[in-house]
């Protein structure tokens, strides 16, 4: 059986940790899909770096956009990062030569994803993305698949590992948010600017995507209400905790009687509710639909070796030649988005 041949553009955390599953589960991977899977081309921004991965027999790219549209590569795998440049070029390029593309961007999808998903049906290469969301919890496929019988009416949740982590720590261990910060970052959880995490940012990005896969629409982040943790104090949770509540960024997207209504801001849940226990860098996302009633998935919502799960995930499914359009249904007929009312509480 001929390999499906991965071309990697990005080593950071997630790049790394998504090379190294690959070398591991190498012959697992074989056995469960069918053919080999192989990483061939590689690109990152520091050639001379040492990786933790073996780099024998894959050729190395400097520019990114000549790896996405290389012959010897059948599925772009992109995990560099960033809303525009290089990674919309190179993941543009790739979907223009009818590759299949696997990503982790979520601010690129946020931004550019309804054209991407557009190119992707026009010339047969894939958009992959459970990555995106929710580090490894497979929420983009439950949404799509498993419930896809089902009219959503909400979906809500944590949708960011470093602001749910600086949150749980500062409330039991009273510790100030920049060290918070600071550990989140170390441990790989952060975004490459941080801003995007604790100003909400990221978790926008996240739900604008679980949006338009939950009901259907076009993504819109620009409808979302933002609101971040940066100016949460220790007062505040000492406050939150008196009255039997603690302190959550939280994402929703609920159909309203104006429209679809997202927002982002951090809130007070009952200390009893299950979103209420999810501590650390761990993410949930509770579903509301029609037949099935309401669900919670949670799990690891951060961090190179649970995304890169997530990542793997994309690429056992393209291997197995699983066509789905990208964001649920053909952009073609997606109904126009109807911007909502928002409304904080
Ligand atoms: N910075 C993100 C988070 C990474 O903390 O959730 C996962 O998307």
């Amino acid at each position: 059986q001929e390999p499906l041949r991965l071309g990697l553009a990005g080593l950071g955390t997630v790049g790394s940790s998504v090379a190294r599953l690959i070398e591991q589960h190498g012959d697992d991977l074989a056995a469960r899909i069918g053919r080999p899977v192989r990483v061939t081309g590689i690109s990152a921004r520091d050639r001379s770096r040492s990786r933790d991965f073996s780099t024998t027999g894959i050729e190395w790219f400097d520019d990114p956009v000549a790896l996405a549209r290389s012959d010897a590569t059948d599925v772009f795998v992109e995990l560099m990062g960033g809303e525009d440049g290089v990674a919309l070029q190179s993941v543009t390029t790739a979907l223009e030569h009818g590759k299949s593309v696997v990503t982790a961007n979520k601010a690129l999808l946020a931004k550019h994803g309804n054209r991407l998903a557009q190119l992707s049906e026009e010339h047969g290469g894939a958009l992959a993305f459970e990555a995106a969301v929710g580090g490894g919890i497979p929420v983009i496929k439950t949404l799509r698949e498993a419930l896809g019988g089902n009219r959503v009416s909400r979906v809500y949740g944590i949708l960011n590992g470093t602001c749910n982590y600086i949150l749980s720590r500062m409330e039991a261990e009273g510790i100030s948010f920049g060290d918070c910060l600071r550990d989140a970052q170390a441990l790989g959880y952060a975004e490459a600017d941080p801003t995007f995490d604790v100003e909400g940012y990221d978790a926008a990005h996240k739900l604008s995507i679980l949006t338009s896969i939950a009901f259907g629409t076009r993504i819109d982040r620009d409808s979302i209400f933002i609101e971040g943790i940066s100016s949460i104090e220790p007062v505040d949770f000492a406050a939150a905790e008196e009255l039997g509540y603690r302190i959550k960024l939280i994402g929703v997207a609920k159909r309203a009687e104006s429209g679809i209504e997202q927002r982002v801001h951090p809130a007070m849940v009952p200390k009893d509710c299950d979103i209420a226990r999810i501590k650390g860098v761990t993410n949930a996302v509770a579903i509301d639909g029609d037949f099935i009633g309401s669900l919670m998935l949670s799990g690891p919502g951060a961090g190179g070796n649970a995304t890169a799960s997530a990542v793997v995930g994309d690429i056992v499914d393209l291997a197995r030649g699983a066509r789905t359009p990208p964001l649920g249904r053909p952009t073609s007929s997606m109904e126009p988005y109807v911007r909502a009312k928002i409304q904080k509480h």
